[in-house]
């Protein structure tokens, strides 16, 4: 019964990259938010001027932005929120965005 147990565990080391991977990944969150959101939303979630006075972006650190759940978060990128129209990621991207945006806190 060696080979069974040696088995067993070969799968469950095989699986560890696999639950890593799928955790939301805040570093390359950095990478998604500065290829999709940084052009409005700023270094580090804080918005040039120009677009809080055009477009009322609040900065993603704003307490009121960090209330929202991750669910809400991620339903206003998807579906987009107010004048913020939707922004196509891969649920892996998102999940990473939003794990970056939580950093900004
Ligand atoms: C084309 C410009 C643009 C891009 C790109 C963009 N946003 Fe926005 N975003 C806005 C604007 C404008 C608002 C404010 C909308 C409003 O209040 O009517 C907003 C609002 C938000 C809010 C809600 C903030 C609040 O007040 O509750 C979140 C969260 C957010 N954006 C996240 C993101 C993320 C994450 C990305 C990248 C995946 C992104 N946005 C890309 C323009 C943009």
């Amino acid at each position: 019964m060696k080979m069974s147990r040696f088995v067993v565990l070969a799968v469950v080391l095989m699986m560890i990259p696999t639950l890593t991977f799928a955790a939301a990944d805040a570093a390359k969150g950095k990478d998604v938010y500065t290829a999709s959101c940084k052009k409005c939303h700023g270094e580090g979630g804080n918005p040039p001027p120009a677009m809080t006075k055009a477009m009322g972006v609040k900065a993603l650190n704003d307490k009121d932005v960090q209330a929202k759940s991750d669910a809400v978060l991620k339903k206003e990128v998807k579906e987009g929120f107010g004048k913020m129209k939707p922004v196509a990621l891969s649920d892996a991207d998102l999940d990473n965005v939003i794990a970056y945006v939580r950093t900004l806190k």
